[in-house]
């Protein structure tokens, strides 16, 4: 038993946490090795990191930690009222950021090298924004969350952050994407 106890859905929450910081780490390398110029990862490696972040985290992820796990918190304190509309704003910023990787991406593919520079830097911007909203998720909400959530209000987010991840119920999504995720782990040595 971990330090957060058994709870289905922030074991669920953490593992997904650790996948996305595993694939922004696979896209610093990506950069890396790009840099160094003896391999270089295509990409369409880089595109489906993206594509990743875009169909789990953002269309999976966010969405239920907004829905059930902030919904539950406010309906049982204001106390963390000012971070919880901080993390929606990041949630929004966070897909703009993708937007900007993808076009700067994109840029740096037709143009060429003299753009990598710029491209690295947004890759580490993105890197450090996901950090520190991790990290305010990891370190205050889900304390917070144990604390003031009752066993009625568990039972809800459990079943929707369990079993049926996905909210169009579409489970082979969810296997794709497992797929894909080990794909770019893979990928990027
Ligand atoms: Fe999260
Ligand atoms: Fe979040």
């Amino acid at each position: 038993m971990t330090a957060w106890g058994r709870r289905d859905a922030i074991s669920i929450i953490l593992k997904e946490h650790q996948q996305l910081t595993t694939v922004i780490g696979a896209m610093l390398q990506f950069v890396r090795l790009r840099e160094k110029g003896d391999v270089t990862p295509s990409f369409v490696v880089f595109r489906s990191m993206l594509y990743y972040i875009r169909e789990y985290p953002e269309r999976i992820h966010h969405p239920k930690e907004e829905q059930y796990l902030f919904t539950r918190i406010r309906a049982r304190t204001h106390e963390i009222d000012k971070v919880l509309d901080d993390l929606n704003r990041q949630h929004a910023e966070g897909e703009a950021r993708v937007r900007d990787l993808e076009h700067e991406l994109t840029r740096y593919e037709l143009a060429g090298d003299w753009a990598l520079q710029d491209f690295r830097s947004l890759v580490e911007q993105y890197a450090s924004f996901y950090a520190n909203h991790r990290q305010i998720e990891e370190e205050i909400i889900l304390p917070v969350a144990l604390r003031v959530l009752t066993a009625e209000d568990w039972v809800e987010i459990d079943a929707a952050f369990g079993a049926n991840r996905d909210p169009f119920e579409d489970v082979e999504l969810e296997e794709d994407l497992d797929k894909l995720f080990r794909m770019i782990v893979n990928i990027v040595p």
